[in-house]
């Protein structure tokens, strides 16, 4: 009997279905509409097939008016939706029985649900002859009577970007929480805006525009993806596809994860490959794992949340942590404790936030405050952070302090998360992919006697792919993102790649202009084929084999930060080891300070700070951030090059083993460095950490202030005393308030004095014992808190 209505209903509904099953049209005209029920077929298609556009089903009768890219006839990569969103959840549909998109005789454009409801419309009214035209380039334009467009799909742009779309000041992609847009100053950014906060993530809110690359001067605030596949941006701001080059279907997307992608084609299989992305490292991006959460690089990307919280909404992160005990503020203090959570902090939000002062003290002011939820302590110098708010969390591997979370003292995850870190701690990191990854560098497994470096970069290899793929799992598996994504993840560009001797033979013209020679080899110009211009560097005495030599390049090549020199690629065929770097304009620091350069052009002070302010960076983001393992072993003068603006890049690095940080045990099988730059640890054979450069950074930092190679020794009073006599001396100039007489004569007194006294102190303080001397991180900080330019916020709480 329910078959036989089953059948009677559905008769009709069949025949229509045939009736109306013409091709799609290119044109819509006023008076006609397409309905929910019909979404199996297009409503409009582009001239060359490219597009299509009509309702898209998002789930069981629920639909979206969408544009998407006709890749395949089951897949569809939407565009554009019409519908109205909303960060919580997402596109609201329209019923799929009885809504309807129609073009009415005003020339308005809408999409009515079931009840007759309108949900959205395009707001023209040009009229009887209006058109509704899909264009080649996914637009859907709206024309008048004289065929001139009055509204189009490209301004008003959901999360996607289509080539030749504009980015402008009024317009702005999304996509949940997060936001890319031009902010007041005309720099392009990306931004979360949750429920509870609002903070910039991208570009690295730790520094301003200029230091960050952009531009805050050009108000004309567009940017587009050109048929090429460069992202341009009137601030400044480009990426370049790593498949550039025309005839390629691109898009960019703001991606769930908040991170924005472009992506382009393969024509062939119908998927979408990650072709270049905007942040690097996920853990920066803001809201990414919700209030409370914390993102952990130290086992692949992961977010979790602290001991006593659970997750709000176990399919999504961007909801965060709640806690799973009374927060009632009428609690008496002695009813709470804390738990540790190793180098874990939460980015700003500061309640209060002291210098030196006891590690009980800072426990006592959170814990009396009701509500303070947690603290970070910075031993050292005693830095207590108390936070009443706790977003963007993040475990920094190197992080030189901690986090505590308050928790009732009767929590059973004071017991549960102590044994937790024990079972983790024993189970070797992620030992499966380690294999994998060890066998993508070519190594055999029976090989036991790896050298430690070996190890590290399979730890890495094994870090990066996880981050990598299990990141692009964990984020996206519950967002039902397709699957063709997860390719291209693995695909993330970097431009790196392997040249043949062939190749750099003919870019460098046999090897005619050479550009200078050091220790590890001779560097030669270059033009390659794209007419870029590089620095190819062919290293002599190479011990190493194939495999390590390649595993070893593959690292630095991810470094990129704007003061260290990237490194584009290399070639290793046979006997010849070369590595292509960008090209530098400027020669190196030595040349200005000490040698020809100086005479004629020579360096003023604000050029002099903010060369220490570079390098310092550089140095700081390898020892802190990048990988986070990176010493460079040689910081001297010749191993800063300048920029035609005379911004420091420090060249060379990565080139001494990578070193484990803090490691008690790495052996280097050499030494390596410069006489006069190498701190004393190197002499007394003590295993060697980031503090060496630490050291060598102090010496170069004098050779800044003064002018002089102080660290071979300088001629004093007609007495030639050595470098630790210099420092004794200078000391006590210092000690006199004299920073003048140790600042270099040739200035005449053109310098800033605040500047001067700190990097002075800052040198000596990286000359001290080792265990006394700071940080990377921690110099830059100094030096950034006596810049005296206006614009600088400092934005991270430590
Ligand atoms: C139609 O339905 C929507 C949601 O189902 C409701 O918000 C709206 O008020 C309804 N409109 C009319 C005219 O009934
Ligand atoms: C509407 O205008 C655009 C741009 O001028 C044009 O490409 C398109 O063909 C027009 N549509 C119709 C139906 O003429
Ligand atoms: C994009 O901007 C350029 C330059 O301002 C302009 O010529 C072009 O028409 C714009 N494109 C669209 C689709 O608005
Ligand atoms: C501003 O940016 C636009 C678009 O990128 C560019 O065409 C223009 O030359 C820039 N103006 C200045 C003054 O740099
Ligand atoms: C498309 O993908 C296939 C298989 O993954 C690959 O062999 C081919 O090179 C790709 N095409 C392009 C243009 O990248
Ligand atoms: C707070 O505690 C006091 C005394 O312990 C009690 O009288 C009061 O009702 C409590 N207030 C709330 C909101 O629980
Ligand atoms: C900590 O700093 C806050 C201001 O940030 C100040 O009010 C408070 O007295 C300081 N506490 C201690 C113990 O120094
Ligand atoms: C905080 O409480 C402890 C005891 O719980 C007390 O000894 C200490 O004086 C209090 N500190 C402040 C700043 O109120
Ligand atoms: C469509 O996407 C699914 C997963 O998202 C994939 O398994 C399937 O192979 C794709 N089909 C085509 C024709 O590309
Ligand atoms: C896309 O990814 C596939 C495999 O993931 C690869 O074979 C192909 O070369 C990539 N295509 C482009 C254009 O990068």
């Amino acid at each position: 009997m329910a078959a036989l209505l089953y059948l009677v209903l559905l008769l009709p509904l069949l025949s229509f279905k045939i009736c109306s099953g013409a091709s799609p049209r290119q044109t819509m005209t006023t008076g006609s509409h397409i309905r929910g029920e019909d979404h199996g077929e297009v409503f409009l298609i582009s001239p060359d097939r490219t597009f299509s556009c009509g309702f898209h089903e998002l789930g069981t009768n629920a639909l979206t008016f969408s544009i998407w890219y006709t890749t395949s006839a089951t897949n569809r990569t939407v565009v554009w939706t019409a519908n109205p969103y909303s960060a919580e959840s997402g596109y609201s549909p329209v019923n799929k029985y009885g809504s309807r998109i129609s073009l009415n005789h005003d020339g308005n454009l809408i999409l009515t649900d079931t009840n007759g409801s309108m949900v959205w419309e395009s707001r023209t009214s040009s009229g009887k002859h209006t058109t509704v035209t899909l264009l080649n380039s996914g637009n859907l334009v709206i024309n008048d009577t004289s065929n001139n467009i009055v509204w189009q799909s490209f301004h008003s742009p959901t999360d996607t970007l289509l080539p030749g779309q504009n980015l402008t000041k009024d317009t702005r992609l999304v996509s949940g929480y997060h936001h890319l847009y031009f902010d007041n100053d005309n720099v392009l950014r990306m931004l979360y805006d949750g429920p509870e906060i609002t903070s910039i993530y991208w570009p690295s809110p730790d520094y301003n525009a200029e230091k960050n690359g952009r531009n805050r001067f050009n108000s004309t605030r567009i940017a587009v993806l050109d048929d090429m596949g460069n992202f341009v941006s009137s601030d400044g701001f480009k990426i370049e596809a790593s498949d550039s080059g025309p005839g390629i279907k691109r898009r960019i997307t703001i991606d769930y994860d908040g991170n924005f992608r472009m992506y382009s084609l393969n024509a062939s299989t119908g998927k979408w490959n990650v072709t270049g992305q905007a942040v690097i490292q996920m853990c920066y991006v803001h809201g990414l794992c919700g209030k409370n959460g914390l993102c952990d690089y130290s086992s692949g990307l992961q977010c979790r949340c602290p001991p006593d919280y659970e997750m709000v909404d176990p399919t999504n992160w961007n909801k965060g942590c709640r806690p799973m005990f009374s927060t009632d503020k009428n609690q008496s203090t002695e009813d709470f404790t804390f738990v540790k959570q190793p180098h874990a902090d939460y980015y700003g939000f500061d309640l209060s936030s002291n210098k030196s002062i006891s590690f009980e003290a800072c426990w006592n002011i959170c814990l009396n405050t009701s509500t303070c939820l947690s603290f970070t302590y910075k031993g050292g110098d005693g830095w207590c952070y108390t936070k009443d708010l706790l977003y963007n969390g993040q475990v920094y591997m190197y992080f030189p302090g901690d986090n505590y979370m308050k928790v009732p003292k009767n929590s059973n995850s004071l017991i549960s998360t102590i044994s937790k870190k024990e079972s983790l701690t024993c189970e070797p990191p992620g030992s499966e992919v380690m294999l994998g990854s060890a066998s993508m560098y070519g190594t055999k497994k029976d090989n036991i006697n790896w050298t430690y470096f070996y190890v590290f970069a399979a730890i890495l290899g094994a870090l990066e792919l996880l981050v990598i793929v299990t990141g692009w799992y964990f984020f996206f598996k519950k967002h039902n993102i397709p699957k063709s994504m997860e390719d291209g993840y693995k695909m993330i560009t970097n431009q790196f790649r392997r040249f043949t001797y062939r190749e750099l033979r003919e870019a460098t013209g046999k090897f005619k202009e050479e550009l200078g020679r050091g220790g590890a080899g001779i560097v030669y110009r270059g033009v390659l084929e794209d007419k870029k211009i590089v620095a190819v560097k062919k290293l002599t005495d190479v011990r190493q084999g194939e495999e390590e030599f390649w595993a070893e390049v593959t690292l630095i090549g991810r470094i990129n930060h704007i003061n260290l020199v990237r490194m584009w690629g290399f070639c290793s065929e046979g006997p010849n080891r070369l590595l292509v770097y960008e090209y530098v304009e400027n020669e190196s620091l030595d040349k200005y300070l000490f040698g020809e350069r100086s005479t004629e052009s020579l360096l003023g002070w604000s050029q002099r700070y903010r060369l220490a302010l570079g390098t310092a960076r550089g140095l700081a983001y390898l020892h802190h951030e990048c990988l986070e393992w990176v010493v460079h072993c040689d910081v001297k003068p010749e191993n800063i090059l300048l920029t035609r603006d005379f911004d420091a890049k420090i060249a060379d690095f990565g080139l001494a083993k990578l070193a484990k940080r803090d490691s008690t045990s790495f052996n280097f099988t050499h030494m390596r460095g410069t006489m006069g730059y190498m701190a004393p640890e190197w002499a007394l054979n003590l295993p060697i950490n980031a503090k060496v450069d630490v050291y060598s950074y102090g010496v170069v930092l004098l050779e800044i202030v003064t002018g002089i190679r102080v660290s071979s020794g300088i001629l004093l009073e007609e007495r030639q005393i050595d470098f630790l006599e210099f420092v004794q001396e200078a000391k006590h100039i210092l000690s006199t308030g004299n920073v003048g007489d140790i600042v270099d004569d040739r200035l005449h007194g053109h310098f800033d004095t605040e500047q001067a006294i700190a990097m002075v102190k800052i040198a000596f303080s990286c000359l001290e014992e080792r265990s006394k001397r700071p940080t990377m991180d921690e110099i830059v900080k100094v030096l950034m808190s006596c810049d005296d330019e206006d614009d600088y916020h400092p934005a991270y709480s430590y």
